[in-house]
């Protein structure tokens, strides 16, 4: 006689597989294992009957395990009507009445700003969402190979073509154009705006994709305080009150000298005295970048800037997180409805 409750161990293993989720599992249960074991520990008379006993066993389990797979496949599943525009068994969201559907807040602001630089005589160009090289890096004076090119993250598709990391791909174009203003007498003057793209990790201050707006403006007399000028102009419109602002030396290959714009934060927003937030870039554009449109550089001078919408709105309206913006959370959205 064995010591071995092999009815008993069956009995339990059969109710296990009944109740389990993954009952393939309880083939790896130590009593089996154990089962299996104890036919080599015993006296070889027994070991047949007993060896016998145990496959029955392991073969009533498998049944079992079969048997109640095909239940938990058989599961009755709810229809999907994948045609509904949101799960029927999901609470009704409230949408907006469809007469106050309003503008994406990005989109408003965005021709607030290109407003303000209208106004002040500003072609208002929209920016390309695809591009190529020479526009992104060659016409911009960026070397081949420089480290520069990857200070800007681009993205690329198979065939090369590069979808815009910033505004700036459209100055080539701005600057070529012109060119017939320039022999007019006119000065060249222009902003372009619209979305870029950078290959960077999503967080509160940094998206993939983002808005920008750049201006470039040409002419015989162009100087720097003009560029300071109209910069401050359009910060201080934009944000209803006088403010300070600085400048403090930056690399960009495109201009020369390159600028950073900076801001005070005003105390109506919260700003302490000497919280300087940094805008955009800017500088004097830089005579290669004139002369590959085939402007001179000896005749004419020239001024660009470019800038982040977001920061500009997230300011404006105290908004802490940059991902707000593509989150279609209709109780942000709401906050914009005028
Ligand atoms: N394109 C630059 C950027 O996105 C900003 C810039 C524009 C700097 C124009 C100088 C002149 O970082």
């Amino acid at each position: 006689m064995s010591m071995y409750d092999v009815e008993g161990v069956k009995q339990s293993l059969l109710k296990k597989v009944a109740s389990s989720e993954a009952p393939r599992e309880v083939l790896k249960s130590p009593e089996i294992r154990e089962l299996f074991s104890a036919i080599g520990s015993l006296p070889s008379e027994e070991r047949g009957a007993f060896g016998k006993k145990v496959n029955e066993v392991k073969v009533a389990v498998e049944a079992a395990i079969v048997a109640r797979e095909d239940e938990l496949e058989s599961v009755d599943v709810e229809a999907l009507d994948i045609t509904a525009p949101w799960s029927a068994n999901a609470h009704r969201p409230t949408l907006l009445p469809t007469e106050q559907g309003t503008q994406h807040p990005l989109t408003k602001e965005l021709e607030v700003v290109v407003d303000i630089f209208t106004r002040m005589g500003f072609e208002a160009i929209e920016s390309r969402q695809i591009d190529d090289d020479h526009h992104m890096f060659g016409a911009l004076n960026f070397p081949e190979d420089h480290p520069a090119r990857d200070g800007y993250d681009t993205f690329r598709t198979e065939e090369g073509f590069i979808p815009p990391a910033h505004t700036s791909t459209m100055q080539h174009r701005i600057l070529k154009d012109g060119k017939a203003k320039l022999a007019a007498g006119e000065a060249i003057a222009a902003v372009s705006y619209g979305r870029v793209f950078r290959n960077e990790d999503v967080d509160a201050t940094h998206e993939h994709t983002f808005y920008q707006c750049e201006g470039v403006y040409v002419s015989d007399t162009a100087t720097l305080g003009q560029m300071i000028g109209t910069l401050r102009s359009f910060f201080e419109t934009y944000y209803g009150q006088a403010l300070r602002v600085k400048t403090q030396p930056a690399y960009f290959p495109f201009v020369e000298p390159g600028l950073e714009f900076a801001i005070e934060k005003p105390a109506s927003i919260g700003g302490k005295p000497g919280e300087w937030l940094e805008m955009l870039g800017c500088g004097m554009i830089h005579p290669n970048v004139l002369e590959e449109a085939g402007i001179d550089h000896t005749k004419y001078q020239g001024f660009a800037w470019g800038g982040g919408i977001e920061r500009l709105v997230m300011l404006k309206y105290g908004i802490e997180d940059l991902r707000h913006f593509e989150s279609a959370r209709l109780a942000f959205l709401r906050k914009f409805v005028s």
